[in-house]
C-alpha cells in the first residue's frame, strides 16, 4: 500500500490561521504553535498556502519572489525551523507552487515590461489585433484576460487579475526557473508540493476567440499540459513525493493521466465539478439549492471512473476558495453538529486522500458579514461590482456575495471564545464570525461528542482499517436522490455507506443491518431510516 493512501493532509490558509505577532494576520510562528494541536489531529501532511513574497493582491497566489518569504509570515529562519519542526511531529509540508503566473512584481515580469526580449519571452504577449486585444478570453476574476502595456504596444495574458501575469511554458528557460523553485524548497526539507491551476499552463500555439465560452476550452488540459507536468516531476525527482495538482474545469479522462502512477505525473487531483451543484446554469454567481442527484452523479463518475483508470483523487469540500461546507451543503442553523458530520463521513469513506481545510473539522460556518466592505477578497469585490453593474440591486449583490463569496472561508480560525478568538491579540486582517463563542478549538476539546472528535476518529479510522485505505468503491441507488450511499469492499470485507443531505427523515430502503462503525446520532437509529443529516457506516 502507498503511504498517502491511508493519509489525510490538513490545509492551512496562512493569513488565517494564527497570528503570533499580534499584527492580525496568520504567520509562520503562528503554526509552528499548533504543531501539537495538528498532531492530536492524527493528520500526515499539511499543505500551506503561498506565504513568498508577494504584493498579496490575490493573498499570496501573486509571487514576486518564489524564493523569500513574505515579511508580514516571517522569516526564511521561521521557514526552516517550521519545516524541522513538522518533521519532528511526523507532519511532512507540502508548500504551494503558483507555476502558471506570477506577480506583475516579479522581476521577471518588470524586466518584460521594460523591454527586455528575453523576459518578454517568460510571458504571453500579443500584438492587438484590429485595435483590441487578441482574444475575447475572459478573466477568472472578470473582465477581459488581456491587458494593453502602451509602453510596449502589446496585451499580455492574465488569466487571473491583471497583477497575475501568465506565464509561458513553451519557453524552455521558463522551465527550468520553475524547476529551480523546487528544487529549492525539497532541499529544505518539504516533503509535498500542491500544484496551483497546473492544468492552465499550455496554452496552444494559435489563440483564437472563443464564441461559444469564455476561452477556457482552449487552455484547460491544454496541448503539453501531460509532457510539461512529466518533465517538471522527473526532472525535479519528486515522483515519489506527495504531490497534488489542482485541476480548473478538467476532464475524468485527463485526471485518468495526471494521478496514474505508470504516467509518473502527480499522486493525486483536485477535480471541482461537484462543488458546482448549486451553480445556477453552470454560473457561480448564480444560486441555486444544491441538486444531489447531481452531486450523486459526480461522485459516482469520479470515484468509480478513477478506479478503473488505477488513478487517485483528493477528496475534498472545503479550501480557501469555497463557502464553508455547513453552510452549503448542511445546515448551519438547525443541524450544525449533525450535517457537519455527515458530510465528514460522506467523503472521509470514500477511495482518496481526504483533506481537511482548517476550521472544517470544528464546523466553522459561512462569515455571515451584512456589509460589502468587511470582504476583502478581489473577486468578490470585483463581483460586487459586476453585479450591481448588470441590474442587481446592491443587497440583491450582496446576498449572492455572501453565499459564494472566497472569504466565507478565510475568516480566522476560531481557537477559542475570546473576543478575537485566540486568533491575533491585535486587530484581525478579516472580521471573525460572532460564533466562535462556541464554535472553537477549545469547546470542542473538552467535548467528546464534538465535530472535532469526530474528525479525528474518521482520520484514524483511515489508518486503523485498510479497506478505508485501499478497498474497491461502488455506489448504489437508493429511492431518493437526498440519500447518497455506497460500498467500500476489501476480499470478504464489505462497508455500507449511507448519507442522509436533507434536514428530514428518509427512507433509506436496502440499508443493510449490522455493526454500526460510525454513527453522526449518538444511538443507533431504526431500520430503513435515516434522520436528518444521518451518516451510517455499517459493517455488513
Ligand atoms: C487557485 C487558488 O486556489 C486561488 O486562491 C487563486 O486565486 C488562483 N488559483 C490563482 O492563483
Amino acid at each position: 500500500m502507498s503511504s498517502f493512501r491511508n493519509s489525510t493532509v490538513y490545509q492551512i490558509y496562512i493569513k488565517s490561521y494564527c497570528d503570533s505577532n499580534g499584527d492580525g494576520i496568520g504567520d509562520l510562528n503562528g503554526i509552528r504553535s499548533k504543531l501539537d494541536y495538528l498532531q492530536s489531529l492524527g493528520i500526515d501532511y499539511v499543505w500551506i498556502t503561498p506565504f513568498f513574497k508577494s504584493p498579496m493582491n490575490d493573498n499570496g497566489y501573486d509571487i514576486a519572489d518564489y524564493f523569500s518569504v513574505n515579511p508580514m509570515f516571517g522569516t526564511m529562519d521561521d521557514a526552516e525551523a517550521l519545516i524541522k519542526e513538522a518533521n519532528e511531529h511526523g507532519i511532512g509540508l507540502m508548500f504551494d507552487m503558483v507555476f502558471n503566473h506570477t506577480s506583475t512584481d516579479h522581476e521577471w515580469f518588470q524586466k518584460a515590461l521594460a523591454g527586455d526580449p528575453k523576459y518578454m519571452d517568460y510571458y504571453i504577449f500579443r500584438d492587438p489585433v484590429d485595435g483590441h486585444a487578441p482574444t475575447n478570453w475572459v478573466s477568472k476574476f472578470g473582465g477581459n484576460a488581456w491587458e494593453y502595456v502602451p509602453a510596449l504596444g502589446k496585451y499580455y495574458l492574465h488569466l487571473f487579475d491583471v497583477s497575475q501575469a501568465d506565464l509561458n511554458w513553451e519557453n524552455p528557460a521558463v522551465r527550468e526557473e520553475l524547476k529551480n523553485v523546487i528544487r529549492f524548497w525539497k532541499e529544505k526539507g518539504v516533503r509535498g508540493f500542491r500544484f496551483d491551476v497546473v492544468n492552465l499552463i499550455s496554452k496552444p500555439d494559435v489563440l483564437e476567440d472563443d464564441f461559444i465560452g469564455d476561452g477556457r476550452r482552449f487552455y484547460t488540459d491544454g496541448p503539453r499540459i501531460h509532457q510539461h507536468i512529466k518533465e517538471l516531476v522527473n526532472d525535479t525527482g519528486i515522483a515519489d513525493m506527495m504531490t497534488v495538482g489542482e485541476m480548473s474545469s478538467t476532464s475524468l479522462d485527463n485526471c485518468l493521466r495526471y494521478a496514474n502512477p505508470i504516467e509518473k505525473e502527480l499522486k493525486m487531483v483536485f477535480s471541482f465539478h461537484h462543488l458546482k451543484v448549486d451553480y445556477k446554469g453552470g454560473e457561480k454567481w448564480a444560486l441555486m439549492d444544491p441538486d444531489f442527484k447531481a452531486l450523486r452523479d459526480l461522485f459516482c463518475k469520479w470515484q468509480e471512473g478513477m478506479q478503473a483508470g488505477g488513478a487517485w483523487n483528493a477528496l475534498f469540500w472545503c479550501n480557501h476558495d469555497q463557502p464553508r461546507a455547513v453552510s452549503r451543503f448542511g445546515d448551519d442553523r438547525n443541524y450544525w453538529k449533525e450535517s457537519a458530520k455527515m458530510l465528514a463521513v460522506l467523503i472521509h469513506m470514500m477511495r482518496g486522500t481526504p483533506y481537511i481545510y482548517q476550521g472544517e473539522e470544528i464546523g466553522m460556518t459561512n462569515a455571515g458579514y451584512t456589509s460589502i466592505d468587511q470582504y476583502q477578497d478581489v473577486e468578490s469585490t470585483n463581483y460586487f461590482s459586476i453585479l450591481c453593474g448588470e441590474g442587481k440591486t446592491p443587497e440583491e449583490a450582496l446576498h449572492i456575495i455572501g453565499e459564494r463569496s472566497r472569504d466565507n472561508g478565510r475568516t480566522p480560525m476560531q481557537w477559542d471564545s475570546s473576543e478575537q478568538a485566540g486568533f491575533t491579540t491585535g486587530t484581525p486582517w478579516l472580521s471573525i464570525p460572532a460564533n466562535h463563542t462556541y464554535i472553537n478549538v477549545e469547546t470542542e476539546e473538552k467535548d467528546e461528542d464534538s465535530i472535532l472528535a469526530f474528525y479525528k476518529k474518521l482520520v484514524q479510522l483511515r489508518k486503523d482499517m485498510e479497506i478505508i485505505a485501499d478497498g474497491d468503491i461502488r455506489f448504489l441507488e437508493t429511492c431518493t436522490p437526498d440519500v447518497i450511499a455506497y460500498e467500500r469492499t476489501l476480499g470478504d470485507e464489505k462497508l455500507s455507506v449511507y448519507c442522509n443531505l436533507k434536514g428530514t427523515e428518509l427512507a433509506a430502503d436496502g440499508m443493510p443491518e449490522g455493526e454500526i462503525l460510525v454513527c453522526n446520532y449518538g444511538q443507533a437509529g431504526a431500520k430503513g431510516v435515516l434522520r436528518p443529516f444521518e451518516a451510517r457506516v455499517i459493517k455488513a
